[in-house]
């Protein structure tokens, strides 16, 4: 059936919910995603599962994602306009630039995990826009850990940050983990934060103090945000765009390697790079789902869906319906028009997405024109996660006679 019921089952330490709605086809997901007053973001939040207490639950509701209009609207708007085509463009060359360093960085090896690689360039590219120093990189990309790699035993709790390394910054947000904090005007910092997310919130505040002038941190400080709203869309920021594109740039990769006649094809004509880049997205899209919860009774699919249960639309699923997409399990390169849902739809489509599409045919592009005759050197091993379509490692060689 194109909508139907699944029974939530016990996971790990977390008992089994009420279930939930689940929507596979294109123009259902779309339609959920579009009708934000019947499916909503704010009366459950996103996940799948449910917050573990009321606490919880009211704090990621304050996170823009998690919000409905008019308020997220008025969200939106204070962040929006750092992420514009016109905004970003400067940008688009650092991080092509960045992308051909740190391959050249590598070259000379002949070999490499593809994922520890790519991982550099969304962090390089988030502290660019966030303002985080040089130094505290590495924070970025534990928070992104712990929040996301929550399923996976060896992702979640692995720190890299080594604080001896950090800014000053970076050693007052880490010296505070996990004791109670208090935020630069003396007030307790949000007690329902999830503890160990703590010196990220700290961070925050220390970073919005003194914000680099016409920044996100500065558009987010004057923006009059409340205290539970600058720490999650911090939050947001800061996980959103980061292991998205750990996932998806690998991602793409692997694809490619595994279908070596459009590897071939892509490597000799820079010219499908951008469809190439959709294709890989859509074909391997990071978020494999998302939720919403029904703000009255209605009808999807042929269904009767009841206000307040929840609804999972499958993005992995919409991007290969065949009504949408011809012989929709081929990998094309070439594919046009290419109407994915990767990055949402709606009113929340992705802030990121110009973004996120120029990191990814970057690093794509520095991969194949620099790497020749690059193959697997390995098995690559998956994320376990029913969210982020991950790869934790990509064992990949080269040759270095060139
Ligand atoms: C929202 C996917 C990269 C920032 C979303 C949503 C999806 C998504 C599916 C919609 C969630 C919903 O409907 O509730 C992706 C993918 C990425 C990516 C697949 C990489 C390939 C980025 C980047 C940033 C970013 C680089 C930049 C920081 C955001 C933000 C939202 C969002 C702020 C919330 C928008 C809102 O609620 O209005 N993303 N994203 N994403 N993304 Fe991305």
């Amino acid at each position: 059936a194109p909508v139907c019921r699944v029974p939530e089952t016990a996971v790990g330490p977390w008992p089994a919910g009420p279930g939930y709605w689940a929507v596979f086809r294109h123009a259902d997901v779309k339609q959920v995603l579009r009708d934000t007053g019947t499916f909503s973001s704010h009366l459950g939040a996103t996940q799948i599962r449910d917050p573990d207490t009321e606490g919880d639950l009211a704090f990621v509701r304050a996170m823009m994602l998690n919000q409905d209009p008019p308020a997220h609207v008025r969200l939106r708007r204070i962040v929006a306009a750092a992420f514009t085509p016109r905004a970003t463009r400067e940008l688009e060359t650092a991080i092509e630039a960045r992308a051909r360093a740190l391959v050249e960085g590598v070259a000379g090896r002949g070999e490499a995990d593809y994922v520890e690689l790519a991982a550099d360039l969304p962090i390089w590219t988030l502290a660019h826009i966030l303002g985080v120093p040089e130094e505290d990189r590495r924070l970025l990309y534990d928070w992104s850990n712990r929040v996301i790699g929550y399923q996976d035993a060896d992702h979640a709790g692995s720190s890299t940050a080594d604080p001896g390394t950090l800014s000053p910054l970076g050693r007052a947000a880490l010296a505070h983990r996990p004791a109670t904090l208090v935020r630069p005007d003396g007030t307790p910092l949000n007690p329902r934060s999830p503890e160990a997310l703590t010196d990220m919130y700290a961070y925050a505040h220390a970073l919005a103090d003194a914000p680099r002038p016409g920044s996100v941190m500065a558009r987010m400080r004057e923006g009059g945000l409340t205290g539970d709203e600058f720490e999650t869309m911090f939050f947001l920021l800061a996980v959103a765009g980061n292991e998205t594109l750990r996932n998806g740039i690998p991602g793409g990769l692997h694809l490619l390697l595994e279908n070596p006649g459009q590897y071939e094809a892509l490597r000799r004509r820079p010219e499908l790079t951008d469809s190439a880049v959709e294709e890989v997205l859509r074909h391997w899209p990071p978020v494999l789902d998302i939720r919403r919860t029904a703000a009255r009774d209605t009808e999807l699919g042929g269904q009767r869906i009841r206000r307040g249960e929840k609804v999972v639309v499958y993005h992995a699923s919409a991007n290969r319906d065949e009504r949408v997409f011809p012989d929709p399990d081929r990998f094309d390169i070439t594919r046009t028009p290419n109407d994915h849902v990767s990055f949402g739809f709606g009113p929340h489509f992705c802030l990121g997405a110009h973004l996120a599409r120029t990191q990814i045919r970057a690093m794509l592009r520095a991969t194949l024109d620099r790497l020749p005759g690059l193959e697997r050197a390995g098995e690559p091993v998956r994320l376990t996660s029913n969210f982020q379509n991950g790869l934790k490692y990509l064992p990949v060689r080269w040759r270095t006679d060139r």
